[in-house]
């Protein structure tokens, strides 16, 4: 299906669904009989909260974090040219901005990793006056600190130095000839207040460019210690971004991608409703990604509480890559994952920025058609009930049984309610990540 969206071939189906649609696990959209028609397919969201004095307008369905170093430099050439053809953003990866993701200028996302890389000292420590220099650059829309990701969380990377070239060591601004190293843990902070403080400190440095994190969810309670500390400090970052365990990478550990992490629906429905009882869903913006490729993953991520949603491997597929699962090889045989020189001629910087932008395209009106379908008038209006599910039992159960939204406010007061949160939020303290005894 990307394939052919990126072509712009057809990519209607003949004879109707193969799906099992009496099997466990099948959910559908509900529709309405008064759908609506959309002629503009351009759905944006702005993202900044009253912190930030740079908001920007973001389309609901962005390049997800991949950094120069595992993709190629005519694969993040062909993914910004194809942004700003289109009109969206493009993640950096934590590898810092390469010279081919400043080429095309495309809006980016600066990523910051633990190894900071393009603002780090010699020491791999956090760099304020280099990370100043990079975030004024008008073509940095936004910056995320990535506290996780969900193929391999609380792991950190290798780069050996028998793969750094020179215009790698230049983006992350590490020598040539030494391992590169990105830390399991961030140095710049050790406790959730910390963790706002240096947020707080992104958004000055940036001078109010909108400031957030990424993360797939792990102690449930350690989200809620960011959250306490959100209020304690009155520092609440614009955006989160929600990755699931079933997001990709170009290498992780087989434990860690098979069985480290949170799910994106249960994370992002978490993430969703602990802002809720805490009271600051409305200042922060809601980012989701893992396996988010049709439409219908994008509708159904949306109706669980994202404001809009990433993608990697499916933003891959239009550049090129075939699933030869050989990222980690630098033997990628279409040149999208490998630095190899020989391979990456494979790959034809216009001709896949243009497959990037129609997919993208593509995309968006598949989407407008889903919310139309409903009788939306806006993608961002899908709820938990527009959705329904087949359980193992054969029964159904909707969306909004399932994936509730949990009342506004309800953790500030003691007799708001448990939802499954009371006692980890009880327990959870904005002066430290570490458990206290129950
Ligand atoms: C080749 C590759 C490289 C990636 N590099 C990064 C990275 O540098 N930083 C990061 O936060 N996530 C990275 N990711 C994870 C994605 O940004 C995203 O969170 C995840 O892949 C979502 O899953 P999807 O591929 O199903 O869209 C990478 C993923 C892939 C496939």
């Amino acid at each position: 299906m990307v394939y052919q969206r990126a072509k712009g071939f057809e990519d209607k189906r003949p004879f109707g669904t193969q799906e099992k649609v009496y099997e466990a696990g099948y959910s559908w959209l509900t529709h309405s009989v008064a759908p609506v028609h959309f002629n503009d397919f351009d759905f944006r969201v702005k993202i900044g909260g009253p912190q930030c004095l740079q908001l920007y307008s973001a389309s609901l369905y962005n390049i997800s974090a991949m950094s120069f170093g595992a993709l190629s430099a005519n694969a993040i050439s062909a993914l910004n040219l194809g942004a700003k053809m289109g009109g969206f953003a493009h993640d950096t990866g934590e590898g810092g901005i390469s010279r081919y993701h400043r080429k095309a200028g495309g809006d980016l996302i600066y990523e910051i990793g633990s190894g900071y890389f393009g603002c780090r000292n010699d020491d791999g420590s956090f760099n304020p006056e280099k990370f100043a220099a990079q975030a004024a650059d008008d073509q940095i829309k936004m910056i995320e600190v990535k506290l996780s990701q969900g193929a391999k969380p609380g792991h950190g990377g290798v780069l050996p130095a028998s793969k750094i070239t020179p215009e790698i060591a230049e983006a992350r601004g590490v020598p040539m000839g030494q391992d590169c190293e990105s830390p399991a843990a961030h140095s710049a902070f050790k406790t959730p207040i910390e963790f706002c403080e240096f947020l707080g400190e992104l958004r000055r440095l940036s001078n109010g460019k909108p400031i957030g994190f990424k993360l797939c969810i792990g102690h449930l309670r350690e989200f809620l210690c960011m959250v306490k500390a959100m209020i304690k400090t009155g520092i609440v970052p614009d955006f989160i971004v929600v990755d699931g365990t079933e997001g990709g990478t170009g290498a992780a550990p087989l434990e860690f991608a098979n069985h480290v992490g949170m799910p994106m629906v249960e994370g992002l429905s978490f993430v969703h409703n602990s802002l809720r009882g805490a009271g600051l869903r409305d200042q922060v913006r809601i980012g989701a990604a893992g396996k988010l490729v049709t439409a219908f993953d994008i509708a159904r991520a949306m109706s669980l509480g994202a404001d809009w949603c990433n993608s990697a491997r499916g933003y891959m597929f239009p550049i090129g890559c075939i699933q030869a699962q050989a990222c980690h090889t630098n033997h990628c045989p279409v040149g999208v994952a490998t630095q190899d020189p020989l391979r990456q001629r494979a790959l034809n910087v216009d001709d896949k920025s243009k497959r990037v932008a129609r997919f993208h395209a593509n995309t968006m009106k598949a989407l407008g058609e889903m919310a139309g379908a409903a009788g939306l008038n806006d993608p961002r209006d899908f709820l938990p009930y527009h959705f329904m599910s087949r359980k193992a039992d054969g029964q159904l159960i909707e969306g909004q049984d399932a994936y509730p939204y949990l009342p506004t406010g309800f953790l500030l007061t003691d007799d708001g309610g448990d939802y499954g949160y009371r006692s980890r939020w009880n327990r959870a303290t904005a002066e430290s990540f570490a458990a206290v005894p129950l």
